[in-house]
């Protein structure tokens, strides 16, 4: 049908199908500032306006549009600058998104631009709950949503004429006396005089302000561009909606590809017919496992050699959960393809299904991998459904428990959640000019991608490229193989370009997930607190495959069972044991998740140490710092694992923890709360009880002796430079934060540097963006690069300093590179441009440029202290999570406000995993969950208060004294929220979530 759309004030003529939505026919068009993050109007993604207000365009019929205005955010500010033709700029709301770090991936900030534009011309002075209220049916996975909050606020303001205070005022900056960071005279104890707290007025809450609280490090003084909050590399981009996701890209003839899912658990497959689907008009290819080459591979995306089995195949002869591959389709339309898969004819054998990891360990339970080209890897055993095996002991337990004065014993659960991030797996696959596979994909690891798809496609590495553009989310969903080899085996059946997209419900039953575990522990402690020996045993259900099995499930250990190793001669030589079985069953596979095991790890370490503190009457803070890793000390797993690889032994050289538990106690009042009997009740109010509790955390920075970052860096005529880096940028900030780092050794602001990422064929090699390296890792290798394009840039303007027939003359290495500038010693300058015309066109030409890698001897932990306010409602179970501060010392902060905002988004992925988020399946292994409705995710109106606390050291292994700041704000959230729930009403609940009916049925 031909329908007349007025769409940002343009009347366009459209031919649509009746059933159509405006999404697909506003995308169709080139309105790719609509997003797509599901098809049932739970995400907001593709909100646009209607008449001014704004609706869900996935669930609105395009034919119901007609007659009314639509307006995109393409109608809504320009690039300042677009050459010799004026520009309008960008709108205020824009500039606010970008100035206060609204902006991580950018997949939903099209959305939240415009309700929040609908919102300041209805009201042009919102509160803080209106503003909450207008952001709630956009969801966001990454922020936490305190910054976009924050920019509706200050546009609000701006756009009513007021002042507004600079992003990043020096007053939330507190210097820290060099005594009390340093390794040396405070390693993680005791240290001087804090600085006196904040008052509450002056704390960062919502309001106008953005930066977090920094307690700098002196060495950080000089820096001009580490440390400051600059606006990311990518916002102006993202805040317009340009096209620069991986769906958002137009090839001619481009195929729809969709999969045909099993219906059971566990099947062989008798008999499958694809006659009828392949006969259906418009269908251009139907696969099959008949159709393509058996390759088993790893779909984990790690390094060579994948430290995990190789258990998978593109498609296979066998099913091993609903959801699983049975074939693909490429159709002309993704109408047609889904019709293909209803036509495709498949006869499965029952085999028995496996839900429980414990039974599926038993003799005599149904195998999973029986298949014949299994390759193992260290201890897996498929014949007894083993993907993994871990055993550590480090000292000896026994011993340790056989002095202690009181032996702890007990279990808990954690469950499978979703990485949830708000774009969903999405990939385009074509073959160039040159016959060569392009894969753009929405992927953290494009290197790893590239090599691992090699073998299965038949294809050599040099004829595949793959490009990463903008990230929708990740959060380690991304860090696999999942959707690649689908494309790309129907666009060589075919010849024709393929997308292929997941949907919401495919994300929920085919993607990846958190390893849930069943987790015992065992823990010897004696009567002044000093802990003897800690044991700890996972049970960890992989699902139907083994990837990242191994790595996950280690980390559980490594970083949870490493921070307490007790104290006096314990600490010396602690007893530490990790054991675990990491198991196949018939449920989806679980795979990398933000956190990587160790919030699962944290979670009965840190319920364990608040029994053992209620039962001996100790401190809480105290007895943890007591028996708390310090700097100076050996790693305790250092020793004895390191993935299946062989352990060399690391020195913690930098720990902040004591200052952490320190400030954020202050920030938290904690004092004045905890074991306050009248603070716990609220007046008027008997059915409702306060509580207030405390997790200590490590995590770790890369992977050492392994993951691998390059950069180059090339200068350009005007003294900017290109910087290109294998990296892969998530929306976490890092294309932001490695220019920032390039910035500071060159001496240029950041908008001379042009930053780009992931493409294999143009950056240099990166491990992918996991493991919280990038920072550091792919950090290391820019600060080498632009320290070698600085030496050359030094010895070129000592050669144009000296010739200008000066008396004294300049050395290369007494040059400084400060504002655009050589300057030497006394005063003397030579501009950047002016060097780099000298050397492209003048004298002695050369192209000044370096390229550098960087792989780590270590992996310096980051620390943090997790606090968690609550109110329980003891007749109904219920509870609100009032207040989360976190305190981390993740090294030197790049860019307070990127790091600070993977701090508030981290606390509240972490609140999901603490009290709502679970994926539960039926008796035959069918997920309940299918949607972002039932799996809920907190809302901009349902946020507690939060606050971000960084307490600097610097670490001496990364130039910039850096650390990881990622993935430890998953870390303590769920205990800290767990202890404060026992605080508030006694009830102690050793499986998370902790839902209301799971504290009704407590009390
Ligand atoms: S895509 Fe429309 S609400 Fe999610
Ligand atoms: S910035 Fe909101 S979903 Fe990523």
């Amino acid at each position: 049908m031909e329908l007349t759309l007025t769409i940002n004030q343009a009347v366009v003529q459209v031919d649509v199908s009746p059933g159509e939505s405006l999404l697909q026919v506003l995308r169709g068009l080139g309105y790719f500032g609509v997003k797509h993050g599901c098809e049932t109007g739970d995400c907001g993604a593709c909100t646009v306006l209607l008449d001014g207000k704004p609706v869900n365009s996935c669930v609105f019929l395009a034919a119901q549009a007609e007659g009314h205005t639509i307006e995109t955010i393409e109608s809504i500010g320009q690039h300042p600058e677009l050459g010799w033709k004026l520009s309008q700029g960008l709108h205020p709301l824009q500039h606010a998104f970008i100035d206060t770090g609204a902006i991580q991936c950018g997949f939903c900030t099209p959305a939240q631009v415009l309700v929040a534009k609908e919102l300041l011309e209805r009201n042009p002075s919102p509160t803080e709950s209106e503003v909450r209220e207008a952001l709630s049916g956009v969801l966001c996975r990454c922020t936490g949503y305190l910054k976009p909050v924050q920019a509706v606020l200050r546009a609000a303001a701006i756009l009513r004429g007021e002042d507004v205070e600079p992003i990043g005022g020096a007053d939330t900056v507190i210097p820290a006396p060099s005594e009390w960071l340093s390794p040396k005279t405070a390693p993680g104890g005791t240290i001087g005089e804090p600085p006196a707290p904040l008052g509450p007025a002056e704390r960062v809450l919502t309001g106008i302000r953005v930066m977090p609280q920094i307690q700098a490090t002196p060495e950080t003084e000089p820096y001009q561009r580490v440390g400051k909050p600059e606006r990311k590399v990518d916002a102006v981009k993202l805040v317009q909606g340009k096209p620069a996701f991986a769906a958002d890209f137009e090839q001619r003839g481009m195929l729809v590809a969709k999969v045909l899912h099993s219906p059971v658990a566990h099947a062989r497959i008798k008999h499958v017919d694809t006659t009828r689907a392949t006969q259906l008009p418009g269908v251009a290819a139907v696969l099959t496992y008949k159709d393509i080459p058996r390759v088993i591979f790893s779909t984990a995306g790690q390094s060579d050699p994948i430290p995990g089995p190789l258990d998978t195949f593109s498609l296979d002869e066998k099913v091993r959960f609903v959801g699983d591959r049975v074939a693909f389709v490429a159709a002309e339309t993704a109408a047609i393809a889904e019709q293909a898969l209803s036509l495709i004819e498949v006869e499965y054998e029952a085999l028995p299904v496996l839900l429980d990891p414990a039974q599926a360990m038993e003799p005599g339970a149904s195998i999973l991998h029986d298949e014949t080209e299994y390759v193992n890897f260290a201890e897996s055993d498929p014949t007894c459904n083993l993907a993994a095996k871990i055993r550590i002991d480090i000292g000896d337990v026994e011993k340790g428990f056989s002095e202690a004065d009181f032996i702890f014993e007990d279990e808990y659960e954690v469950p499978k959640v979703q990485q949830a991030h708000i774009e969903p797996h999405v990939v385009i696959t074509y073959w160039d000019e040159d016959d060569r596979l392009v894969i753009r994909t929405s992927t953290q690891v494009p290197f790893h991608a590239r090599r691992i798809l090699s073998p299965v496609l038949n294809l050599p590495i040099k004829r595949i490229r793959v490009i990463k553009p903008r990230i929708g989310g990740g959060f380690g969903g991304k860090q696999e193989i999942l959707i690649e080899d689908v494309a790309a085996h129907l666009t060589i059946a075919t010849g024709r370009p393929v997308i292929f997209e997941y949907t919401r419900e495919e994300e929920f039953i085919a993607a990846r997930s958190r390893h849930p575990m069943r987790i015992r522990m065992k823990t010897g402690v004696m009567k002044d607190g000093t802990l003897t020996a800690n044991a700890m045993y996972a049970l960890s259900d992989t699902g139907a495959y083994g990837c990242h099995a191994l790595t996950v499930t280690g980390n559980t250990g490594h970083k949870a069972m490493a921070l307490y190793v007790g104290d006096g001669p314990y600490r010396e030589k602690p007893n530490i044991q990790f054991y675990a079985d990491i198991v196949y069953t018939n449920h989806p596979p679980a795979g990398a998740y933000r956190g990587y095991g160790v919030p699962q790890g944290y979670w009965p370490v840190e319920r364990q140490m608040e029994k053992i503190v209620r039962k001996l009457g100790l401190d809480p803070i105290e007895f943890r710092l007591k028996n708390a890793l310090r700097a100076g000390e050996l790693h305790p797993f250092s020793t004895a694992w390191s993935e299946g690889r062989e352990p060399r032994p690391e020195t913690i050289e930098t720990c902040g923890l004591a200052e952490c538990a320190r400030q954020g106690k202050a920030a938290i009042d904690w004092d004045q709360k905890y074991a306050n009997p009248a603070w716990h009740e609220i007046p008027g109010k008997p059915h409702l009880r306060k509580g207030i509790g405390v997790a200590l955390v490590m995590q770790g920075t890369a992977i050492p002796y392994l993951d691998m970052g390059g950069a180059s860096i090339k200068m350009n005529d005007d003294g900017s430079f290109n910087l290109l880096v294998g990296a892969t940028d998530l929306g976490t900030g890092s294309d932001t934060v490695l220019a920032q780092m390039a910035a500071e050794v060159l001496g240029v602001p950041l908008e001379d540097m042009v930053t780009y990422s992931s493409d294999t064929d143009f950056t240099p090699f990166d491990k992918g963006a996991y493991a919280s390296s990038t920072t550091y890792i792919s950090g290391a290798a820019v600060v080498k690069a632009a320290e070698q394009v600085a030496e050359r840039i030094r010895i070129r303007a000592a050669r144009m300093l000296n010739k200008a027939n000066q008396a004294v003359e300049v050395m290369p290495d007494e040059i400084r590179l400060v504002d655009r500038r050589a300057v030497s010693p006394d005063g003397r300058t030579v501009s950047l441009s002016a060097i780099a015309h000298n050397a492209l066109h003048h004298a002695d030409q050369e192209q000044i440029m370096a390229v550098a890698s960087y792989v780590s001897p270590v992996s310096p932990p980051p620390f943090a202290a997790q606090f968690a306010e609550v109110t329980v409602d003891i007749e109904t179970g219920q509870v609100v999570v009032d207040k989360l501060v976190m305190a981390v010392d993740s090294g030197v902060i790049v860019n307070p406000i990127t790091a600070s905002g993977q701090v508030e988004g981290g606390m509240v992925q972490a609140l999901g995993y603490a009290v709502c988020e679970e994926m539960r399946y039926d008796e035959e292994g069918r997920a309940r969950e299918r949607d972002l409705r039932e799996y809920h995710i907190f809302r901009s109106n349902e946020m507690p208060e939060l606050e971000t606390i960084f307490i600097e050291t610097f670490e001496p292994s990364h130039p910039f004294g850096v650390k990881a700041v990622a993935e430890i704000p998953m870390d303590g959230v769920a205990p800290a929220v767990g202890n404060a729930i026992l605080d508030a009403c006694g009830v102690q609940v050793d499986d998370n979530p902790v839902t209301p009916e799971k504290i009704w049925r407590g009390m």
